[in-house]
C-alpha cells in the first residue's frame, strides 16, 4: 500500500477531455461533429488507416449527418512541422471549422498542431514548451487507432523540427481534445510490431507518471491500473490479435496511462526517446522500450518505494528487506517483456554509434520531460545511459 505523506496533497490540477470508451465508440464521430457545430470537417488521418478501411467508415458517420469534409493524410510517423503547416493551410483554404483525427499518435499530434496553428495564426514551432498557446483549437474529435500514445487524452503534442533534427514538445491545456472516441475494434488491424511498440509506450507512460515528481493520488490510480493491464495482457494480445477482450484491456491501459502522464508528466525515458526519434525518426514506442530498463536502473535509488510499488503491482517477487532485489526483479522483467514482444533491445540495432551520444544527450537534457524525472540528471548521466543501451 502507498503511505500518504502530507506532500501527497500538494496542489495538483487534473485535466481530461470528455471520452467515450467501448465497442463501436467510433460510430459517434458524426453525431459529435454535428453537436460541436461543425459545418466542414478537416479529417486528419494516415495512409495506413485509410488502407485498413477505418477512415472511410468514419467518413460515413459524417455523411450520415450531412456534414461536408476534406481529408488530409500527407503526413508521416513522427509528424513534421511542415506537415502541420500544410494541414493548417488546407484547413484554411477549404474553409473548415472542426477537426477529426483518425489514427495513432502521429495523426492526432498533427491534428492538434493544425488546430492551434489555425486559431492562433502562428507557426507550430513557436508553441514549444509549457503553456505557450493563447487561443483554443477549433473543435477536435479524436478516434485513436492504436493502444498506446494517449494523444487522444493528453495535453501534449510532439512535433519534429526537421531542420534541427529534434522533437519538440508542446504542452498546453489548449491541446486537450474536445472528445476522444476510444474504440478497441479499430485496434484489431494493428500489426504485431505496432501492437507491441505502442503497448510499451503506454507502459512507459504509466511507470514514468507514477514515479514523476508531479504525480498525485489521482494520477497514481490510473498509472497503477495501466501498468497492471499492459503487463498482464500484452503477450496474450500478441498471440490472439482478434480477441476484443484483450484489445479492450490494452485500449483501457492506453487510456489510463494517458490520463496519468498527461497530468503527472513523464521522465528521462521520454526525454531520451524524443531525442532519438528526432535524430533518426525511429518509432517512438521502440525507443521508449529500449531505454526503459536502463532508466529504471538509474532512477531506482531516488524513488525506491515508488518502484517497489510498481514491482508489486505487476506481480513480481522480491525481498522487501532488500530493496535491490526489487530493482533486479523489475529491470529483468522489463527486459524479458521487451524480448518476448519482439522489440529491439540495443541502440546499435537502430544504427546508433558512440559518435551520436553527445548530441543525443544534449537534446535530451533540454526536453521538458526531464524536469519531472525522479532523479536529477547531468548530460554525462544521460550519455552513460545511452551508452549502456548501445
Ligand atoms: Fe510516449
Amino acid at each position: 500500500m502507498i503511505v500518504m505523506e502530507p506532500s501527497e496533497f500538494q496542489l495538483r490540477k487534473f485535466v481530461a477531455p470528455e471520452f467515450i470508451f467501448g465497442i463501436d465508440a467510433r460510430k459517434l464521430a458524426g453525431r459529435y461533429a454535428r453537436n460541436f457545430g461543425a459545418r466542414k470537417v478537416l479529417v486528419v488521418t494516415d495512409p495506413g488507416i485509410i488502407a485498413a478501411g477505418w477512415t472511410e467508415e468514419i467518413l460515413d458517420t459524417l455523411r450520415s449527418v450531412d456534414l461536408d469534409h476534406t481529408v488530409f493524410s500527407a503526413l508521416t510517423s513522427n509528424p513534421k512541422a511542415e506537415e502541420v503547416m500544410a494541414g493548417a493551410e488546407l484547413y484554411r483554404s477549404a474553409n473548415c471549422n472542426a477537426i477529426l483525427a483518425v489514427g495513432g499518435g502521429s495523426p492526432i499530434d498533427c491534428a492538434k498542431g493544425i488546430g492551434i496553428v489555425s486559431s492562433n495564426r502562428r507557426h507550430v514551432l513557436e508553441f514549444v514548451g509549457v503553456d505557450k498557446v493563447d487561443l483554443p483549437s477549433p473543435p477536435l474529435i479524436c478516434v485513436p487507432t492504436t493502444s498506446g500514445s494517449g494523444a487522444d487524452i493528453s495535453q501534449f503534442a510532439i512535433i519534429t523540427d526537421v531542420e534541427k533534427r529534434v522533437k519538440i514538445a508542446i504542452i498546453s491545456k489548449m491541446l486537450v481534445p474536445d472528445v476522444a472516441l476510444i474504440d478497441p475494434v479499430v485496434t484489431t488491424t494493428m500489426s504485431r510490431e505496432l501492437t507491441a511498440a505502442t503497448a510499451l509506450d503506454a507502459l512507459c507512460h504509466s511507470i514514468e507518471a507514477f514515479v514523476s515528481t508531479a504525480h498525485s493520488p489521482i494520477t497514481d490510480v490510473h498509472a497503477l491500473q495501466a501498468m497492471q493491464l499492459v503487463t498482464a495482457n500484452l503477450l496474450p494480445a500478441l498471440k490472439q490479435p482478434d480477441s476484443l477482450v484483450l484489445r479492450g484491456r490494452m485500449m483501457l491501459a492506453s487510456l489510463q496511462a494517458g490520463l496519468a502522464f498527461s497530468n503527472a508528466s513523464l521522465g528521462a525515458v521520454h526525454a531520451m526517446a524524443h531525442s532519438l526519434g528526432g535524430l533518426l525518426s525511429y518509432p517512438h514506442g521502440e525507443c521508449n522500450a529500449l531505454l526503459l530498463p536502463h532508466v529504471v536502473d538509474f532512477n531506482f535509488s531516488s524513488a525506491i518505494q515508488r518502484y517497489l510499488e510498481v514491482a508489486r503491482t505487476i506481480g513480481l517477487n522480491y525481498d522487501p528487506s532488500l530493496p535491490d532485489t526489487g530493482r533486479t526483479a523489475l529491470t529483468s522483467f522489463l527486459q524479458h517483456l521487451i524480448r518476448e514482444a519482439g522489440l529491439p533491445s540495443r541502440l546499435r540495432e537502430m544504427g546508433i554509434t558512440h559518435d551520436h551520444l553527445a548530441e543525443l544527450a544534449e537534446k535530451a537534457i533540454n526536453d521538458p520531460c526531464i524536469f519531472t524525472n525522479p532523479r536529477q540528471m547531468t548530460r554525462h548521466d544521460i550519455e552513460e545511459i545511452y551508452d549502456k543501451a548501445l
